[in-house]
């Protein structure tokens, strides 16, 4: 198994749990509206076509959709696609989901008019070439929009036995910001592939939100923050 196998493996395993976690009931009304709030800032008012990458089980791109951007999300993981697709289904027009990957998204040139990633920079092999070909799928004017944190400051190895076991020292190695010590590394990708007016904005009302409902077991409340650039 090579690397993006050991890392497609494990969130596909991890799906049902994953989403569950994400579909907190106590947190849901609070969550939406806080997250809703992170991408209309991110990306205005004006609707647009919107690929989100690493969708997983499409949590940024539902709520893109209900604030009426037309949304593509792709990831690789069979089991995210499956949860992602079952909250498509509840909805009308919702995102379409679809195996993709985010180094090397296949759609023709100019395709949208913004990329989202959610909790995908840190765990993507080549980030710098995902961000270059990104951006060939924008049309001008066009915007990235990436949501993350420096989740693995102490180590890839000290996180939970099944994470660890995927997570494992070759995948360590392939991941550029997986072990990343300030968000600052993730604005410089983006600043490197010529995209302008980078911009890192903390998430204080999801910290606020962490701190009201708690995070997963094993895991410690951190800041999140939104990088954007203009093509
Ligand atoms: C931490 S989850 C985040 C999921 C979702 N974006 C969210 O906000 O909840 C990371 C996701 O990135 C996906 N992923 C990792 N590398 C990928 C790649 N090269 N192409 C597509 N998806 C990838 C994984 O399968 C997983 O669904």
């Amino acid at each position: 198994m090579n690397a993006q196998d050991k890392i497609t493996a494990y969130w596909s395993g991890h799906a049902p749990a994953y989403d569950a976690y994400q579909q907190r009931p106590e947190r849901l009304a609070d969550n939406t509206r806080a997250w809703s709030a992170v991408w209309r800032d991110a990306l205005g008012e004006e609707k647009r076509d919107v690929l989100d990458v690493g969708t997983g089980t499409g949590h940024a791109a539902m709520i893109l959709a209900a604030l009426g951007h037309r949304v593509t999300g792709i990831d690789l993981a069979d089991g995210m696609l499956a949860e992602a697709r079952r909250h498509a289904a509840t909805v009308t027009a919702g995102p379409e989901f679809m195996q993709g990957d985010a180094v090397a998204p296949d759609f023709p040139p100019a395709s949208f008019d913004a990329i989202a990633a959610r909790y995908v920079m840190w765990t993507l092999r080549e980030p710098e070439v995902a961000v270059a070909n990104w951006m060939r799928l924008l049309r001008p004017g066009g915007i990235i929009a990436v949501v993350d944190s420096t989740w693995h400051t102490g180590g890839l190895q000290a996180s939970t036995d099944r994470f660890a076991a995927h997570y494992d020292a070759e995948v360590g190695a392939a991941l550029p910001l997986a072990e990343a010590a300030s968000i600052d590394d993730t604005a410089a990708v983006l600043d490197r592939a010529g995209l302008t007016d980078v911009t890192v904005t903390p998430l204080l009302a999801i910290y606020e939100l962490d701190e009201k409902y708690g995070v997963a077991p094993g895991h410690q409340i951190q800041m999140q923050y939104a990088v954007t650039g203009l093509v």
